[in-house]
């Protein structure tokens, strides 16, 4: 008997932290559509329970008690629960220590006492702080500017030395700026701090116009150029990465296009997707926001086999356009 298309011939047992936000619901949403089995932990201090996709099992609570979710039938944990507010970590770097470090802590120990030992864990360019040199590779200097990075950081490490003591199978996929949406699933952070989502509410009339921060940065339009990677690139890279590593190795990849834009790009792509006009206003730089900051996915490409097939900004923009518009008109 031959097998349906979709489903791996090894469906397996999945747990996916952080499943009710934003990239998570759309892994969780890729990992149903491969066959595979999935139950989100997420205890919805930023995500939606609507956005845990159909056929999802889901359990509201926190990663810190995952012992009493995991069990021994789980073949592997994909490892999105977090805060990732950059600013709010600035002001309130305890709450990122405790939430994403200690919070990961326990779900590490719960993995171990319940023998699974397959992880995939949600590592950010954050993690590089100002780049020295472009495109960022893996092999840069790590020198986080923020208590956010800093705590990606120190999970990372946290993840090597489990998985040379105690034999996991990890991956780290370092995500650069993550756009676009994935039918229901799509961008909601309160507050948002993510460009296109800003500026299609410029588009909706939600807000007056975008602030600009800089135009005299050395790049060719004197804004910002930052690496905008669709999110269903991203979640097919989690896939591949569930088998990529060896027991007792952990494998870190950049996951970007390898292409930037900058922000005056951006908008003018989302003046044309969407037929609004989008007034901008000048504003100073932002301290700690570098000119430019784009990911090399070689390693990403060698080790997961892993190439983006929807690298187009006009296309990632339309994406999360259909998706603002579809929130727009559904919520009150
Ligand atoms: N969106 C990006 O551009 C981007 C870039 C780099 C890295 N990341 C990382 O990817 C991950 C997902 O980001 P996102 O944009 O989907 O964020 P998100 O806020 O939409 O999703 C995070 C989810 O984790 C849940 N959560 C937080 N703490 C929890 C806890 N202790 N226990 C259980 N659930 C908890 C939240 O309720 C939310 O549903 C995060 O780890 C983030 O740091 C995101």
């Amino acid at each position: 008997m031959s097998t349906p298309r979709n489903i791996p011939a090894d469906p397996k047992k999945y747990l996916v932290t952080g499943g009710a936000g934003y990239v998570g619901s759309v892994v969780a949403q890729h990992l149903l559509e491969a066959g595979h089995t999935v139950t989100v932990l997420d205890d919805l201090s930023t995500g939606f329970r609507e956005g845990v996709p159909a056929g999802a099992a889901f359990i509201e609570g926190r990663i810190q008690d995952a012992a009493r979710h995991l069990d021994p039938s789980y073949d592997g944990v994909l490892h999105f629960a977090a805060f990732s507010q950059v600013g709010e970590s600035v002001v309130n770097p305890e709450k990122y220590w405790v939430n994403n470090v200690g919070g990961t802590t326990a779900l590490l120990a719960a993995m171990r006492e319940h023998g699974v030992r397959t992880l995939v864990f949600s590592s950010t360019a954050a993690t590089y702080g100002e780049p020295v040199s472009s495109p960022i590779t893996e092999a840069d200097p790590t020198a986080p500017t923020s208590p956010y990075g800093a705590s990606k950081l120190a999970v990372d490490h946290m993840i090597s030395g489990e998985a040379t003591a105690h034999g996991l199978a990890a991956v780290s996929l370092r995500y650069f700026n993550v756009a676009g949406a994935y039918g229901r699933c799509g961008e909601r952070h309160d507050p948002e701090s993510h460009l296109i989502p800003l500026v299609l509410q410029v588009a909706l009339g939600k807000r007056e116009s975008i602030n600009v921060y800089g135009d005299d940065y050395p790049t060719p339009d004197g804004t910002c150029v930052r690496d905008y990677i669709h999110v269903a690139d991203l979640a097919e890279a989690h896939l591949l990465a569930l088998t990529a590593a060896a027991p007792g190795e952990h494998l870190i990849c950049n996951l970007g296009n390898g292409n930037g834009f900058s922000v005056r790009e951006v908008i003018e792509t989302v003046r044309k997707v969407t037929g609004h006009p989008v007034p901008e206003t000048a504003a100073p730089r932002r301290g700690g926001d570098p000119a430019v900051l784009v990911a090399s996915a070689a390693t990403a490409t060698e080790r997961l086999g892993w190439q983006p097939s929807r690298a187009d900004l006009a296309g990632i923009i339309a994406d999360a356009w259909q998706f603002a518009r579809r929130e727009d008109t559904t919520t009150p």
